[in-house]
Parts: structure tokens; sequence; C-alpha cells
């Protein structure tokens, strides 16, 4: 596809060869995100991140990816705040701040609720996350680390056998993986979850339909066993009508250290597109994996700035541009340590 001006409302946009020009515009990036260059190629443009719905990574990346291009980033960060209180349409919304804005970043608690915005909107909108229905930027940072993290261990996206744990009728992250996983070939994957929180039929009609083989796991034990990466979600109970319901499944599915050792390969990626509930009702994802080497989680988070990146400067227009209008180094030294 040519991405200028275009809206990414769904990840079904996208084919394989758009997917690995994303991959390798992301590749360019990462000397900007780790400040051993500077670029200004997005200066005087401005971003409005329009966030309706709880958000950390996800809204800081985005702003983050964009300044990193030299732009300005204009936000909203919940409902109480803006003029939905009001009784404002998200028509009219979209009129209004595509006017002040190069290209806006959307959250929403409503499945659809972005596409319906970009309808209105004259600069192109990304969809930051929609109900339980997509989140497609997620699932590209999510597909590169895989393909980064698999490469590292002599694998390829080909032949993947993934393991989707945890709350995958609610979780907008798989929704999307999925869609993205009927680009490759020769696929399986492990639903890991319990009955009435399954994977929607559609989806798992999806996989069937390009030959990709799926099986069902009630048991965490065995959804674990002979899978190249673990993706654990989190219960997405602000989705649930009621708390109580959400409370039947959390801690239902715990991956620690010992789950790990006893039942995974030894070089299983872990992931989780976080944030990991660390109650102590839940705890899906154990902190006692923080000092596993195959604990992919934060390579993931980083790995969100790059991806947005690639996202603004295929839309904006300016790939071929970035190098142009950059500098070798920064006027200040990166005194982090990168993985
Ligand atoms: C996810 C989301 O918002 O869907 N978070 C994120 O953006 N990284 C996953 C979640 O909230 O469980």
């Amino acid at each position: 596809m040519n991405f200028v001006g275009e809206h990414i409302l769904s990840v079904a946009q996208l084919n394989r060869a758009d997917v690995e020009e994303i991959f390798a515009v992301a590749d360019k990036m990462t000397p900007f995100a780790h400040r051993e260059r500077i670029t200004r190629v997005l200066d005087g443009a401005v971003l409005c991140n329009l966030f309706f719905e709880a958000s950390t990574r996800t809204r800081l990346s985005f702003g983050t990816a964009f300044n990193l291009l030299g732009g300005s980033v204009r936000e909203t960060t919940d409902v109480g705040s803006s003029s939905i209180v009001k009784g404002e349409s998200l028509k009219d919304i979209a009129r209004v701040v595509s006017g002040y804005s190069d290209v806006i970043v959307m959250r929403h608690s409503i499945d659809g609720a972005v596409a319906e915005f970009a309808e209105s909107s004259r600069s192109p909108v990304l969809n930051g996350g929609d109900g339980s229905n997509e989140h497609p930027t997620q699932a590209l940072l999510d597909l590169y680390t895989i393909q980064k993290e698999l490469n590292a261990r002599k694998k390829d996206l080909d032949g993947l056998r993934i393991a989707m744990i945890g709350d995958l009728k609610y979780g907008r992250t798989v929704h999307s993986l999925i869609k993205l996983l009927t680009l490759f070939r020769n696929i399986r994957v492990h639903l890991v979850a319990p009955p009435d929180l399954n994977m929607p039929e559609t989806m798992i009609a999806e996989l069937h339909r390009v030959g990709h083989e799926v099986q069902h796991f009630e048991q965490l034990e065995q959804g674990v066993q002979a899978v190249d990466v673990l993706y654990v979600t989190r219960i997405q109970e602000e989705r649930f009508s009621f708390d109580a319901e959400a409370s039947e499944y959390k801690g239902l599915f715990r991956i620690n250290q010992a789950v790990y050792s006893q039942h995974c390969q030894p070089d299983t990626v872990i992931m989780h597109p976080l944030p990991r509930d660390s109650r102590e009702d839940a705890q899906e994802l154990s902190v006692d994996l923080d000092s596993n080497p195959n604990l992919a989680v934060f390579r993931q988070s980083d790995n969100g700035l790059i991806v947005r990146m690639a996202l603004f400067a295929l839309i904006l227009d300016v790939v071929n541009k970035v190098e142009d209008h950059s500098t070798p180094v920064g006027w200040f030294t990166d005194v982090r340590k990168w993985d």
C-alpha cells in the first residue's frame, strides 16, 4: 500500500510486503531512537494524541516517536477533561482536531469508534486501540519483536509456533496479531484460555482459511509446550459487565519461572503487551521471570518506539528525508543502557 496520508485503523489493511516495509523503516529508525543521530525531519508538524481510555506506553511511545522525528505533540488524556462529556460527537471532534494536527492517534473504549472518527478527519488517524476490536500498532511491534527474537535464535516467522494465553476474547492485541499471522506461512497457534474467554470464532476461521494449525488448551502446562513464543495477556477486567466475573478468571493462568523451567523449551521467548497485572489476585506473568533472558517484554516496549516512528515517517512521506535532515549525534550524551 502507499502509506502517504492513509489512516491505520486495522491490520487488515496490510499485506506481507507492507509489513516488511514497515519493519525495514523501523530498522532505519534505531539510531534515532538510540540518540546516535538526531533528526528534525518533522519540524513544524503536530501530532494530536486523543486518548479516551487508560494508557501509559502507547500514548507516551507515540508522542516520543513523533518528538524524536522533530515534531510536536498535543494531547488529551481522559474522557472527563474532553468535550465528549458535553455531548460532542466524534464527527465534530474529528473536524475540529484535524484542523490542529497533521496526524492523530486515538484510543477509545468502543469497538469501531476510531474508524468512525477517521471518516470525518481531514488528517490521517492511527488506531491506538478501539475497545476489544483492534490494536494495530501493538500487533506490528509485537510481530517485529517476534521476528527479531526468532532471528536471534536462528528461526524465522514462517513456521512460527506461538501460544496465546489468557483473555483471548476481549484482548485487542491478540485479535490484531492473529490477523497479521495470516500473512505468514505454516504457523501453529496454541489458544490457551478458559472456554468463555476464547478467541472469537471468526478469527479462528481466518487462521484455518490460510492453513494454519490451531489447538485449544484449557491447561496452561500443556499449552505452553513445544512453542517458540509465549504471548501472555491480562484479563481485560474493564471489558466485563461485572467485576466479579473478571475475578473468576484472574490468576487462573500464571506463568512463572517454575512453569517455564518445567514445561517450556529452554529458549522460548516470553512476551506480553503490558501492563502486566501485578496485583495479588492476578500475576499472569510473574516478576520472578525478570532475570530470565528470554523475557522480551521490555525489548518489546522499546520496539514500540521505532515501529511507531516508522509509521509516522511512512504516512507523512519523510522516509527518504530523515537522513538529510539529521546530525550525527545529539548535544547530550545518552546515558542509558540499551539491550
Ligand atoms: C494493551 C491494550 O491497551 O490493549 N496495552 C498496550 O497498549 N500495550 C494490553 C492491555 O491493556 O492489556
